[in-house]
């Protein structure tokens, strides 16, 4: 079974299969060298036990370098649960859940991602301890506390941003011009921190209420979707979904910086020299959007606001290293940052 997929990079990968529930599930821990994996446990209709079981291993070890660029002392790990969160879930489901994580006793520490909400991870955690993210622990003044960590994932983005410009053009935000492209939970709160800091911005989601808040609020300018990769501004913010960046969308570019909060926007690793060629300066997506999980683990260690604040400052910090490197060596940020990444958790 599985011959044909590949894990010899990973540590554990265990399979659950509860028959009372109906349970069927897959953990993943890729490496442990730098701490218990964490990583968030996803519920998806797959096709079958092969696309899970790929799915479960990618995550896995993209949660190993996103954990070593963010200063975190955890490896990368993933859940996957099979089935469809609206119709298969239920609270006994995510007890047996909870069990598989106990079973292997904290060497995998489990969170929320796709098809799980914080409800569900409060019913595993019944069962065990190693969960994180049930409470939200940092938030803006006005933000609700509900475990969602994209106030910090915006935060360290925001951080990311101003790194970036300051990297490329020597200067602050002030008057700089700054395209957004996803006004979601990220996308929008990254955009009022841009605004307090004299950006202006260029906003385009495919649903209205965020870019009109936007207009409203932060005097943004709305464009429409299609365009908003192709404007002639200082900074793209790729905060939709993946992919964004591929060989058409860089043809068209203006911009000098991307840095953004989307997972994977490169369509594939090669653009980054093409991005590099071009002078367009990338913020390596794990590394920019890196404070979800910072904040999830700040959770786990019940630190203070102030704790999780100053750590998601790093973020400018890291992605400064990335740059100099990058710059020394003549080579793409991306490949650089999966190096620096593999030096920490020794490969
Ligand atoms: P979200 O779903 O709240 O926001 C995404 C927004 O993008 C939505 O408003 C959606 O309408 C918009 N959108 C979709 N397609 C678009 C298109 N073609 N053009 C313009 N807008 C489009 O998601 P969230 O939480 O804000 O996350 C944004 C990105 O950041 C995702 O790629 C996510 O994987 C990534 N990310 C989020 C983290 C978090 O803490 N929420 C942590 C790390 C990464």
């Amino acid at each position: 079974v599985f011959d044909h997929i590949e894990f010899d990079e990973h540590e554990h990968v265990a399979f659950c299969h509860d028959k009372k529930t109906g349970l069927k599930a897959i953990i993943a821990v890729h490496n442990s060298y730098l701490g218990p994996a964490l990583g968030g446990c996803r519920m998806w209709p797959y096709a079958n036990s092969d696309e899970a079981l790929n799915d479960v291993l990618r995550l896995s070890k993209g949660m190993t370098y996103k954990a070593a660029m963010a200063n975190l002392n955890q490896g990368g790990g993933k859940a996957v649960i099979l089935g469809d969160p609206r119709v298969h879930k239920s609270a006994d489901m995510m007890r047996a859940m909870g069990r598989f994580v106990e079973s292997l006793s904290g060497q995998y520490i489990s969170a929320e991602d796709s098809g799980m909400s914080v409800a569900d991870l409060q019913i595993m955690a019944e069962e065990t301890t190693h969960i994180s993210g049930t409470k939200a622990s940092y938030h803006f003044a006005g933000e609700e506390a509900d475990g969602n960590p994209a106030p910090s994932t915006a935060y360290g983005v925001f951080t990311g941003v101003k790194a970036s410009v300051k990297y490329h053009f020597g200067s602050d935000l002030q008057g700089k011009k700054v395209a957004i492209q996803g006004l979601g939970h990220v996308g929008y709160r990254l955009a009022e921190h841009l605004h307090r800091e004299g950006a202006e911005l260029f906003v385009a989601d495919i649903y209205p209420e965020g870019v009109n808040r936007a207009k409203e609020k932060l005097n943004a300018t709305i464009v429409s979707p299609d365009e908003i990769l192709t404007l002639d501004v200082d900074v793209i913010a790729p905060c939709a979904m993946g992919a964004t960046v591929n060989r058409q969308s860089i043809s068209t570019l203006k911009a000098k910086v991307i840095a953004g909060a989307a997972n994977n926007q490169l369509a594939s690793e090669d653009l980054g020299e093409l991005l590099k060629d071009k002078g367009i300066l990338y913020a390596p997506d794990y590394v920019i959007n890196a404070g979800g999980i910072i904040d999830i683990y700040h959770q786990k260690m019940l630190s203070s606001n102030e704790a999780l604040k100053t750590h998601l400052e790093k973020i400018g910090a890291t992605l400064m290293e990335v740059y100099t490197r990058a710059d020394e060596q003549n080579l793409a940020t991306n490949r650089v940052a999966n190096t620096i990444a593999e030096e920490k958790f020794k490969k």
